[in-house]
C-alpha cells in the first residue's frame, strides 16, 4: 500500500516511522516531509496549505491512505477534498474540524453536550468584552477564536491587562482574522493532561497517557512553546481516572458527533484540567499532539496503518489496538532563543539513532549534504524502557552528544 503524509515536524516522522513498520505498506511519501522522513520514503517538497496540489499529487500516485498531521489542512478542508475523489484520508472533515478552528464552536458544543468546561463567553466587539470582563475574576483566559499558531490563549492577572489584550486582538488585529472573535474564560486550576484518541465517528479508543511539557524554561516557567517534551505514561494521571474520563468528556463527545451530525474520523486529542477527580475539558485539537504522539506511538503495539484504515472506513470496532507497558521519553532539542526569535540553518553533528535512542527529526533540513536547523523545535529524542528513570537517562545522555550552536532542552522531563 502506498501512504502519504502532509507535514514536516516530528510528529509527522514518528507516523511515518509506525507506517514504516506496517507489513501492509511498501511506499511512503510525504509533503513537504523533513530528512528524516526521507530516510524511509520519498518527500515531496510543496505546500500542506495546497489542497489542490495534494489532491493531483494523490490521484497521480494512487495513494492508498493519506495521513493529515496539522490542523491547518484539516481546517481547509482537505480530507473532504480527497474523499470527494475517492480517496481514503485519516483526518477529520472542515465542518468537525472546526472543533480546533474556532475556540467558540468549540466552546458551544460543550456546553451543548454536557461536556465540563469552564465558564465562557463569546465577544466580537470590544465594549461588549469590557463590559462582559465584569462577570470574571482574575487571573482570566482571554482566548483568540481562530487559528493563530499556539499564540492566541493570554492568561492575565488584571483588568488592566485583560484591557490591551483585548485591544490587542480585537482593535488592533494582531492576530489578523483569528482574534476578531474572542472567548473569554474563567481560570481552571489542577493539573493539565491531554489524552489522545482514536475515532471513526461511532466508537472513540482512547490511547496511552503523555504527560507535556509546554513551557521553555526547567520548572514549567516562561513562555509556552509547541511542547519541550514528553512521557507516557503520564507518571501524574491516576488510572481511576479512567472511568470519570470516559464518562464524562468521551461519552458525551461521541454523542455529541452523532447529535450534531458531524463526520469525525481520525484522532481527536482532548487537553484537559484535573482537580479533585474531576476532568475539564480546556480545548479540543483534531489532529496528533506533537510531542505526544512521539512518545505515545512507540507504545503502539498493532498496526498503525489498519488503525488509521479503520477510522477512515468506520470499522475501527474491528481492529486491535494493542499498547506495551513500557516507559518512553521524548526530548525536544530546541533552537536558542525559541520560541521568541531564532537562527536557522545552523549544522548539526552527532544525530544518528543508536542502541538506546531514535531520533526524529522536527525543524530540520539538508543544505549541501550537511543536516540544518530549520525550526524552534529541531530534533526529538526517544527512548523507550522499563522505567521513567530509565529512559530520561538514555535521552539525556544523548542530548549531550548531538552538536548544534544555541542546542537547548529542558531538564526536567518527567519529573513535574
Ligand atoms: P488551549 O489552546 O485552549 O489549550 O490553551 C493553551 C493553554 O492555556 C492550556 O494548555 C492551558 O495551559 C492554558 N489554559 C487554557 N484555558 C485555560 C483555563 N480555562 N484555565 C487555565 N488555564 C487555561
Ligand atoms: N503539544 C501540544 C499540541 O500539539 O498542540
Amino acid at each position: 500500500m502506498k501512504v502519504l503524509i502532509i507535514g514536516s515536524g516530528g510528529r509527522e516522522h514518528a507516523i511515518a516511522y509506525k507506517l514504516n513498520q506496517s507489513q501492509k505498506v511498501n511506499e511512503i511519501y510525504a509533503i513537504p516531509g523533513n530528512p528524516g522522513i526521507s530516510s524511509m520514503g520519498t518527500c515531496v517538497p510543496g505546500s500542506v496549505e495546497d489542497n489542490q496540489f495534494i489532491l493531483d499529487f494523490a490521484l497521480k500516485h494512487k495513494i492508498d491512505l493519506t495521513v493529515i498531521g496539522p490542523e491547518v489542512p484539516l481546517c481547509n478542508g482537505l480530507a473532504d477534498l480527497l474523499e470527494a475523489n475517492n480517496l481514503v484520508a485519516f483526518g477529520p472533515t472542515q465542518h468537525a474540524a472546526t472543533l480546533e478552528g474556532s475556540k467558540a464552536f468549540s466552546k458551544d458544543f460543550m456546553i451543548r453536550h454536557h461536556i465540563p468546561t469552564a465558564k465562557y463567553d463569546e465577544v466580537t466587539d470590544y465594549d461588549h468584552a469590557i463590559k462582559a470582563l465584569d462577570n470574571y475574576s482574575y487571573p482570566l483566559v482571554i482566548k483568540a477564536d481562530g487559528l493563530a499558531a499556539g499564540k492566541g490563549v493570554v492568561i492575565v492577572e488584571n483588568k488592566e491587562d485583560a484591557i490591551v489584550t483585548l485591544k490587542e486582538m480585537l482593535i488592533d488585529g494582531i492576530l489578523d482574522g483569528a482574534g476578531s472573535k474572542v472567548v473569554l474564560e474563567e481560570f481552571l486550576t489542577g493539573f493539565e493532561c491531554s489524552l489522545l484518541c482514536f475515532v471513526d465517528g461511532k466508537t472513540i479508543v482512547p490511547m496511552v497517557s503523555s504527560k507535556d511539557h509546554k513551557q521553555i524554561f526547567d520548572g514549567n516557567m516562561g513562555p509556552n512553546t509547541g511542547g519541550m517534551g514528553t512521557v507516557s505514561p503520564n507518571p501524574f494521571l491516576p488510572d481511576s481516572m479512567d472511568e470519570v474520563i470516559k464518562e464524562t468528556v468521551l461519552d458525551p463527545f461521541m454523542q455529541g458527533l452523532v447529535d450534531d451530525n458531524m463526520d469525525y474520523r481520525g484522532v481527536i486529542f482532548i487537553g484537559l484540567m484535573i482537580e479533585n477527580n474531576e476532568a475539564k475539558v480546556l480545548e479540543f485539537n483534531v489532529r496528533f499532539g506533537d510531542p505526544e504522539t512521539q512518545s505515545i506511538l512507540m507504545r503502539l503495539e498493532s498496526d498503525l496503518y489498519d488503525i488509521m484504515v479503520a477510522c477512515a472506513n468506520k470499522t475501527l470496532d474491528e481492529v486491535e489496538v494493542k499498547w506495551s507497558n513500557e516507559h518512553v521519553a521524548c526530548l525536544v532539542l530546541s533552537s536558542g532563543g525559541y520560541p521568541g526569535d531564532y537562527q536557522k540553518g545552523i549544522e548539526i553533528t552527532n544525530y544518528q539513532d543508536d542502541q538506546d535512542t531514535i531520533i526524529f527529526h522536527a525543524g530540520t533540513n539538508m543544505d549541501n549534504g550537511k543536516l540544518v536547523t530549520n525550526g524552534g523545535r529541531v530534533l526529538n529524542i526517544l527512548a523507550t524502557g522499563s522505567s521513567l528513570e530509565e529512559v530520561r537517562e538514555k535521552v539525556y545522555k544523548k542530548a549531550e552528544t548531538i552538536d548544534f550552536v544555541g542546542k537547548y532542552y529542558r531538564h526536567d522531563i518527567g519529573l513535574i
